[in-house]
């Protein structure tokens, strides 16, 4: 479904990726781990065209999409969950959840088709807020609205930069939950978060990063046993 290779990118004078390689699957949960500033959010960004690649390769399916506009990744079927939730504070859950409703594939895209009323039957929490503004919610509710606005683009692969980050353990776990149901249809995930514990049991592979390179990479099963590289990479 996506294949990365050689990856470089960065800002500025600045490069941050040094050939990062990484496949993810059809309906396929993948987790991007690694300790605060080595590359995570940069890797993202250079995927879903936020920022551009000064080097190698990005293919979605098959297709090169390595100089595309981010509008047309999302339009194949990237979607993404940004760090920091970055929802419309000044627009109702409604007008966020249907605000990105037509930027992807809509019925063409394979698996479930994403509604707003699929996305209210995933959270049911965010159906009797709809008349709300995104900045009154909690920041749980912002979460959950943020993974519904990108699941209206009806994504093939959908990317979450610390969807739990700075939520009370009962919200990370609803969207823990969420996150398997959406899996379970057959969407394709990848995942950067911290709670590694979680992660061994939502998504199939992992990949580390340090310092703009993937330096790890193994199943759950592998990264269960290898205290070392936890203890080495992610200080856990
Ligand atoms: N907008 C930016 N401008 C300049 N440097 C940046 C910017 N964003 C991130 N960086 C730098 O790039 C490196 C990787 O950051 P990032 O990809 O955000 O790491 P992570 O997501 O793993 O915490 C860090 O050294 C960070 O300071
Ligand atoms: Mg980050």
């Amino acid at each position: 479904m996506l294949k990365v290779r050689g990856l470089e990118a960065g800002y500025g004078a600045g490069q941050v990726l040094h050939g990062v390689d990484l496949d993810i699957g059809a309906g396929e949960a993948v987790s991007l781990l690694g300790r605060n500033g080595m590359g995570k959010t940069t890797t993202v960004k250079a995927i879903t065209g936020l920022i551009a690649a000064r080097g190698g390769r990005i293919m979605l399916e098959g297709a090169e999409i390595t100089r595309l506009p981010a509008h047309e990744r999302a339009r194949l079927g990237l979607g993404l969950v940004p760090e920091g939730r970055q929802i419309f504070p000044n627009l109702t859950v409604r007008e966020n959840l249907i605000a990105t409703a037509r930027a992807g594939r809509g019925a063409e895209g394979s698996g479930e088709k994403w509604t707003l009323e699929r996305v209210h039957e995933l959270f049911p929490e965010l159906a009797g807020r709809a008349s709300t503004a995104g900045a009154l919610l909690s920041g749980g509710e912002q979460q959950m609205l943020a993974i519904g606005r990108a699941l209206m683009t009806n994504p093939r692969l959908l990317i979450l930069d610390e969807a739990t980050e700075g939520l009370a353990p009962m919200a990370r776990r609803r969207i823990w939950e969420a996150l398997g149901e959406v899996l379970d249809g057959g969407m394709a995930l990848l995942i950067i978060d911290k709670n590694v514990h979680d992660l061994l049991k939502l998504a199939s592979r992992h990949y580390i990063m340090e310092k703009g390179r993937i330096v790890w990479q193994g199943s759950s099963g592998a990264l269960a046993e290898d205290a070392a590289a936890r203890d080495k990479y992610l200080g856990v």
